[in-house]
């Protein structure tokens, strides 16, 4: 039925028109207060307010189709619900035990063109989602989406925390600018380590977008539930984002069929940076997980013959004489990573084709189920589980996907044979021969179909050159992680590398989306150990890289440095070995993009506590009250943190390790050196 409809006079753009309010929608906390109206033209726009102040201006909604080709801008409302929802879920595994998922919604059913869609808000304690909705309709069942019209229409020219848009690639350093000065073309010019861009234009930027107003609102701007269509880029017009689709090889968006959702177009909202690293609005955007059985599911600690080949103390092909996915290398990392008790080893080059795998554009390069010849998976395998770990399998699809596609099948029975429960796939270069991009509702479809198909073969998924996450880990518990972000291998880049303030900033954008394999844990910073030659360097301290396993969530955590290099610092390494993977709270303590971030979290099942705190390349002292802890209780302390005299550039290995007993009414007071970090183990006594 028809709700409230209110006749007055909003400001769209510039002018001043009357319009119908349709009905205003507040958040369960009444902070957030969602406005949608109808102009009198017939345009439907959504306004934001918080706390009371407007903080999203009247954005208008739309979507043009290019088959049939119509442009749905101007609707006759046929009608509203709303309802409200409360509830709490368990995730599979995650931040913490329950999740409230509370929210307040209006679907307003809307016509144009002939053609019925639905407008579907919600309204949080901590922001909106909207999507819309083509239900099922006579006359209209198939169509393709030429763009989506949604804007977010800022009311300041706020700082942004942004990368270019790309419809390749994430990999990115962000850029910290007002709005207005946004230009994507010069920001990725000084990117030479990114080999491949297809970037869209010089005011379009990737989501999530954080943003920060001059009378202190953050907002952030993402997508939750990307299924079936392509991700959502975002161009400006002034201040005014609006949603951009990654085309597909002949230019459209997507092909679609009713009924038919797109994702949620999601806004966070607060005046406490520390509620956007709380908030769950993504995860409860996404649909619940239809597996029955996921006793299989197991956040996990990885080591991998890996990082020896970004070094160049080894190398992926067979020939050249650096193989390192030899069986005695490999048996190497896994009698340590045994010994450190983790539960897999990564080994990537294990199967043929590296000889030839990059830049040559050919489809037949990997058939993912023949190793190298003086590669012996199978004794490999049976050792590992012998040894009580498991070996975690790699599939770089070195782009061609449709390949990959037609040997899935076999790849993931292969597996199953070896007793391999874990891949980590890759997409590095074009995607051939599609040329479709990496962020293309095809290879949108492609991660969801690896995801159900692995879960179908009981394997958990790490992908790689993935597009950015959107919280279907919800949905798809088995992908446990994804890069789709500038990761610690970028520390071996020469332009950039990893600015000390890159993981300050990632808690505020990628990672809203979902756990980021990021591979942390690297000790040994001067990167020409095995290579002279070579420039690059950790920008980062010791302490911090063991800050990140808290800062940094994931359930599928690597400790990417050689073993060689942890065996002479074991005693550090032992946060490393301590650290949980999944957890039962979290509490973020501190946090400001691109400065600091400090988080506690408490251990699933456990009554361990851990705290991660790390800076950008300012030093800062951090008070950390330990409130979160059970009252009555003791706790042993220990704290690794950065020597007086660490600093990032000047002496980044240099760390202290402290232990003492604390209460909840202890204040740890800790200085983090310049590009440092501080991680405490809490041990309940
Ligand atoms: C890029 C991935 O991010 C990296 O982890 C991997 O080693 C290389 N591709 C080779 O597949
Ligand atoms: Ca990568």
């Amino acid at each position: 039925m028809l709700g409230k409809l209110l006749l007055f006079c909003f400001c769209l753009g510039n002018s001043w028109v009357y319009g119908q309010e349709i009905m205003p929608i507040y958040s369960p906390n009444h902070q957030l207060r969602l406005s949608v109206v109808r102009s009198v033209a017939g345009s439907l726009t959504y306004q934001l307010g918080y706390k009371s102040k407007e903080v999203i201006g009247a954005s208008s909604l739309g979507i043009v189709l290019k088959k049939p080709a119509v442009s749905l801008q101007s609707f006759e409302v046929l009608g509203v619900d709303t309802l409200s929802h409360n509830e709490i879920w368990t995730p599979v595994w995650g931040e913490e035990r329950e999740i409230r998922n509370q929210y307040a919604q209006l679907i307003v059913h809307g016509k144009s063109e002939g053609i019925l869609v639905d407008f579907i808000f919600r309204v949080f304690n901590d922001g909106i989602g909207f999507r819309y909705h083509f239900p099922e309709q006579f006359g209209f069942q198939h169509f393709i989406v030429n763009e989506e019209l949604s804007q977010f229409r800022m009311l300041g020219d706020h700082t942004a925390f942004w990368i270019p848009g790309d419809y390749d690639t994430n990999e990115y350093t962000y850029q910290k600018t007002r709005i207005s000065e946004i230009d994507a073309f010069s920001a990725a010019a000084k990117e030479k380590d990114i080999a491949l861009t297809a970037l869209i234009g010089p005011k379009v930027v990737q989501s999530p977008l954080m943003m920060k107003s001059a009378n202190g609102i953050y907002i952030n701007i993402h997508e939750a539930a990307l299924i079936n269509y392509p991700v959502m880029h975002l161009g400006l017009s002034g201040l005014t984002i609006i949603s951009t689709l990654t085309p597909d090889a002949v230019g459209n968006k997507a092909y679609l069929q009713t009924p038919f959702s797109t994702p949620w177009r999601t806004i966070l909202i607060s005046d406490r940076a520390e509620d956007i690293l709380a908030s769950r609005l993504i995860l409860n955007l996404n649909a619940p997980t239809s597996l029955r059985d996921i006793s299989w599911i197991k956040p996990q600690k990885f080591m991998g013959m890996w990082w020896e080949m970004h070094v160049g103390k080894a190398n992926w092909p067979l020939a050249g004489g650096k193989h390192g996915a030899n069986t005695a290398n490999v048996k190497r990392y896994i009698d340590f990573a045994a010994q450190h008790g983790f539960d897999g080893v990564l080994v990537e080059g294990w199967n043929k084709g590296w000889e030839d795998w990059f830049g040559n554009w050919k489809e037949e390069v990997f058939d993912f189920v023949s190793p190298y010849p003086d590669y012996d998976i199978d004794s490999l395998s049976a050792y590992a589980q012998k040894k009580g770990l498991r070996l975690i399998m790699h599939h770089e699809t070195s782009g061609a996907v449709t390949n990959y596609e037609r040997r899935m099948t076999d790849a993931y029975q292969y597996m199953v044979d070896k007793g391999i429960n874990t891949v980590k796939t890759g997409y590095v270069g074009r995607i051939i021969p599609r040329g479709e991009h990496h962020d293309s509702q095809w290879m949108v479809n492609h991660y969801a179909r690896v995801a159900e198909k692995a879960a179908a073969y009981r394997l958990m998924v790490d992908s790689h050159e993935s597009a950015h996450p959107t919280g279907l880990h919800r949905t798809y518990p088995n992908w446990m992680a994804s890069e789709a972000a500038r990761g610690s291998e970028f520390n071996n880049a020469p332009t950039l590398g990893i600015l000390p303030e890159h993981t300050t900033i990632l808690p505020f954008t990628r990672l809203l989306g979902g756990p980021m394999d990021y591979t942390p844990g690297l000790f040994h910073m001067k990167l020409n150990q095995f290579d002279s030659t070579r420039k690059t360097r950790v920008q980062s301290t010791l302490a911090k890289q063991l800050a990140l396993y808290v800062t940094i969530y994931s359930p599928l955590q690597m400790a990417a440095d050689l073993p060689e290099n942890y065996a002479g610092r074991l005693d550090a390494f032992q946060f490393i070995k301590d650290v949980a993977v999944d957890w039962d709270a979290t509490r973020i303590l501190a946090a400001e993009p691109g400065e600091f971030v400090t988080i506690a979290r408490k251990a699933k099942g456990r009554s361990d506590w851990f705290i991660g705190s790390i800076t950008d390349e300012n030093a800062r002292d951090i008070r950390i009250p330990l409130d979160f802890l059970d009252s009555g209780a003791r706790y042993e302390a220990v704290i690794y943190r950065d020597a007086d005299d660490a600093d990032y550039e000047k002496n980044p290995e240099a760390y202290v390790i402290t232990k003492s007993e604390v209460t909840r009414k202890s204040l740890l007071t800790i200085r983090l050196q310049r590009g440092g970090g501080c991680a405490v183990r809490l041990k309940k006594l």
